[in-house]
C-alpha cells in the first residue's frame, strides 16, 4: 500500500526521493506527492495519478537536499490531490508524510484541533496540526512530535519536516515498516529496502513505537519515554539490479520464470542431504500441538490449504485453514494445545498480524512464514521460517504461492520424521516448471481463446480444486474478468445455472482419484454449453487435452499445475492491454484491515 521515501544529504533529494517512490510503485497506489526544501522553505507537489505525472509536476530547476515523498493508496478520502501527501500544518511549519491508519483522529480533531481548518479528508492531516498545536504550547519539535505521536492510536510510519530546521528529517514508527539507511552521500528513509539500493550500505529497520531524527549523517532514535535508544545497523546486500526486470515484459513473467530455482535454491537451503535444516524448537512446537491452525490472506490462504494436506497426510494432525479477518473478530472454539501457522508473503498484511496478536496474547505459539525476514510478522511471531523466494514486486504474487507450498512440505516432513522421497520429488518438479515454461506459447493461444470472456469458472476437486481457487484469483485480478473456482461436485447445487452458451469452463485433473469424477462433472457444464477446456497431468491425459502437465508427485501438483493458471492469467491480461504488474485497486502489501 502506500510508499514513503525521504532522503537528506549531498545528492538531489528530487531524483532520489521520486525514483524511489518509483521503486514503491508495486506496492499500488493511486496518488504521488513530495515536498522539498529550497532556501528555508518548503516546496509541495502532488497530485492524483503515477509518479511519472509527479515528476512532470515537479518540474524544478533548483537543487533540493531534503526531499520526502508518498505515494497514496485512499483510504480516508478519494484520491485526489488534495489528500495526497505530504500534508501540511495550518500554520505552514511542519509538513508530512504518513502510512497507515490513525483510528482515533476524529477524537484528537475535537479534543485539541476545534480552531484548526482542514483541507483534505484523511485522517493524516490531523497529524501535521497535531504537532503544531503542541509545539505552539512552547515544545520544541522533538517533543511537539513525540507527544502528537503518543496520542495517537492506530498505524504510522512518518516523516516530518519543520520549517524552522530544515537539516533534519523527524521520523516515526508503528505497526508499519519504516527502514532508515546510510550511505556515503547522505541519509535515505523509505517504507521497505528497495529505494535503499544502490544509495546504501547499512539499515536499521525500526522497531514499534521509535521515534527521532535524522541528519545528513546522523540517526538519532529515541523510545517514547524520550530515551535515546543505541541500535546496530545490518549491512545492506543488495544491488540496485535486483529489483530490475531483466529481459523481461513485465516483473510477473520474470517471477513466474523463476520458480524452479526458487524451489531449488529452498532445497539447497533447507536440506542437509537428507537432514531437514529446521530448528528443533519449531519442530517441537508442531510436535507439541494438538491441532494447528493456518492463518492468511488470499493466494497465501491458498498455499495454507496444502499446508493443511500436509499436515495432516504426513504427521497426523487436525489442521484447519482460516481467513485472517474473520478469524480477527470471530471466537472458534481453541481446544487442547493449538499451534498458530501465519502464512504471507510480505510479513505486513494487517488483518494477519491482528490474528496473531490476538492469539500470541492469549499465550498460544505462532509459526511465521514469510518472504521477509525483517518484516512485522517475522519480528513479531515465536518462531520464523524463510520462504527465500527473493522480492516479490508484482502485485499478484506467483513464486510466493510455490515457495510457501514447498517450505510447508519440508516442515511437515520434518516434523513427521517420514521417509519420503521429497527432495527428488521437488527436483523433479522444478524440472516440470521449465518445461511448462518451454511450452509457454500453448498457453498464449489458449489466452487468445478466452481474452473476450465476461465470465470463466475453474473446476477440479480435492487438491485440484485448491490450486483452483489460486488460479482464479490470478485470473480475476489481472485480467478483470470474473472468475469463480468451484469444487466441481458442487456444480450441480446451485452454480450451473451460471453456465451458458460458449462460458469457458477449465478443469484442473492431477490427481487419479478424481480425475475421471472432474471431466463427467465438465461434460455436465459442456452439455449446457460451456467451452471446455482441460489441463491434465500426463499420466493422466486424454488427446483433446488442452495442456499436458508433466507428470510429478500427486502432493506436488499444485506447485507445478498452478504455473499454467499463472501463465494464462498473465497472457489474458496482457491481450487485453491490461497493466498486468500493477492491477487497478490492488496493493501489493495490505497493510490496513
Ligand atoms: C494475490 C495476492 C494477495 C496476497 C494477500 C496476502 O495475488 O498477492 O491475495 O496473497 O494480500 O498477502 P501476504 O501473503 O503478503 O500476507
Amino acid at each position: 500500500m502506500c510508499g514513503i521515501v525521504g532522503y537528506i544529504g549531498s545528492k538531489d533529494a528530487k531524483d532520489t526521493v521520486l525514483s524511489g517512490l518509483q521503486q514503491l510503485e508495486y506496492r499500488g497506489y493511486d496518488s504521488a506527492g513530495i515536498a522539498l526544501v529550497h532556501d528555508h522553505e518548503i516546496k509541495i507537489y502532488k497530485d492524483q495519478g503515477r509518479v511519472d505525472h509527479l515528476r512532470e509536476i515537479c518540474n524544478v530547476s533548483f537543487s533540493s537536499n531534503l526531499g520526502i515523498g508518498h505515494t497514496r493508496w485512499a483510504t480516508h478520502g478519494i484520491p485526489n490531490k488534495l489528500n495526497s501527501h505530504p500534508h501540511i500544518s495550518n500554520n505552514e511549519r511542519f509538513v508530512l508524510v504518513h502510512n497507515g491508519v490513525i483510528e482515533n483522529y476524529k477524537k484528537l480533531k475535537l479534543t485539541y484541533l476545534n480552531d484548526y481548518k482542514f483541507y483534505s479528508e484523511t485522517d493524516t492531516e490531523i497529524i501535521a496540526n497535531l504537532i503544531e498545536y503542541f509545539s505552539n504550547q512552547g515544545k520544541d519539535t522533538r517533543d511537539a512530535v513525540l507527544t502528537a505521536i503518543s496520542e495517537l492510536e492506530g498505524s504510522y510510519a512518518l516523516l516530518v519536516i519543520d520549517k524552522k530546521d530544515t537539516n533534519k528529517i523527524y521520523i516515526a514508527k508503528n505497526k508499519t515498516p519504516l527502514i532508515v539507511g546510510t550511505g556515503e552521500s547522505g541519509i535515505t528513509i523509505a517504507s521497505d529496502v528497495i529505494p535503499l539500493a544502490g544509495h546504501c550500505k547499512n539499515y536499521i529497520s525500526l522497531e514499534d513505537k521509535t521515534f527521532g531524527y535524522v541528519t545528513s549523517d546522523e540517526i538519532h532514535l529515541f523510545n517514547y519515554f524520550n530515551k535515546e535508544i543505541s541500535f546496530d545497523m545490518k549491512q545492506l546486500d543488495i544491488s540496485s539490479n535486483a529489483f530490475g526486470k531483466g529481459d523481461y515484459d513485465h516483473f510477473m513473467l520474470k517471477e513466474i520464470h523463476e520458480q524452479p530455482s526458487i524451489i531449488r535454491h529452498l532445497v539447497q537451503e533447507y536440506f542437509d542431504k537428507e537432514k531437514i535444516n529446521i530448528s528443533t524448537e519449531i519442530i517441537q512446537c508442531i510436535k507439541n500441538c494438538t491441532k494447528i491452525n493456518l492463518v492468511a490472506c488470499g493466494t497465501s490462504m491458498y498455499a495454507s490449504y496444502m499446508a493443511k494436506y500436509y499436515f495432516e497426510k504426513l504427521c497426523n494432525i487436525p489442521s484447519e485453514v482460516f481467513v485472517a479477518s474473520e478469524l480477527v473478530y470471530s471466537s472458534p472454539l481453541i481446544l487442547d494445545k493449538p499451534c498458530f501457522i501465519y502464512l504471507s508473503q510480505s510479513g505486513e498484511t494487517a488483518d494477519s498480524i491482528a490474528v496473531m496478536k490476538k492469539f500470541m496474547d492469549k499465550g498460544f505459539p505462532s509459526i511465521a512464514i514469510t518472504n521477509s525476514v525483517n518484516s512485522t510478522m517475522a519480528n513479531l511471531a515465536t518462531y520464523h521460517l524463510n520462504i527465500f523466494a527473493g522480492k516479490e514486486i508484482a502485485v499478484a504474487s506467483t513464486k510466493a504461492y510455490i515457495a510457501q507450498i514447498v517450505v510447508c512440505a519440508i516442515l511437515a516432513k520434518a516434523v513427521s520424521g517420514q521417509k519420503t522421497n521429497l527432495k527428488n520429488n521437488l527436483s523433479k518438479a522444478a524440472l516440470a516448471i521449465e518445461k511448462i515454461l518451454e511450452d509457454k506459447i500453448l498457453i498464449k493461444n489458449i489466452a487468445k481463446e478466452i481474452v473476450k470472456a465476461n465470465d470463466l469458472f475453474y473446476i477440479g476437486r480435492g487438491i485440484d480444486y485448491w490450486v483452483c481457487l489460486e488460479a482464479a484469483l490470478k485470473l480475476k485480478e489481472i485480467s478483470y474478468i470474473h472468475t469463480e473456482a468451484f469444487s466441481s461436485g458442487e456444480l450441480k447445487h446451485g452454480s450451473i445455472a451460471l453456465i451458458d452458451q460458449g462460458v469457458p469452463v477449465i478443469a484442473i485433473c492431477t490427481q487419479e482419484g478424481t480425475n475421471s469424477i472432474v471431466r463427467s462433472n465438465l461434460i455436465e457444464t459442456k452439455s449446457r454449453g460451456a467451452k471446455d477446456i482441460v489441463f491434465a497431468m500426463e499420466s493422466m491425459s486424454e488427446a483433446s487435452d488442452d495442456f499436458i502437465i508433466p507428470n510429478v508427485a500427486h502432493y506436488l501438483a499444485p506447485i507445478v499445475s498452478v504455473v499454467v493458471c499463472q501463465l494464462l492469467a498473465y497472457y489474458v491480461a496482457t491481450l487485453k492491454g491490461n497493466d498486468v504488474d500493477k492491477p487497478k485497486n490492488l496493493a501489493k502489501s495490505v497493510t490496513v484491515e
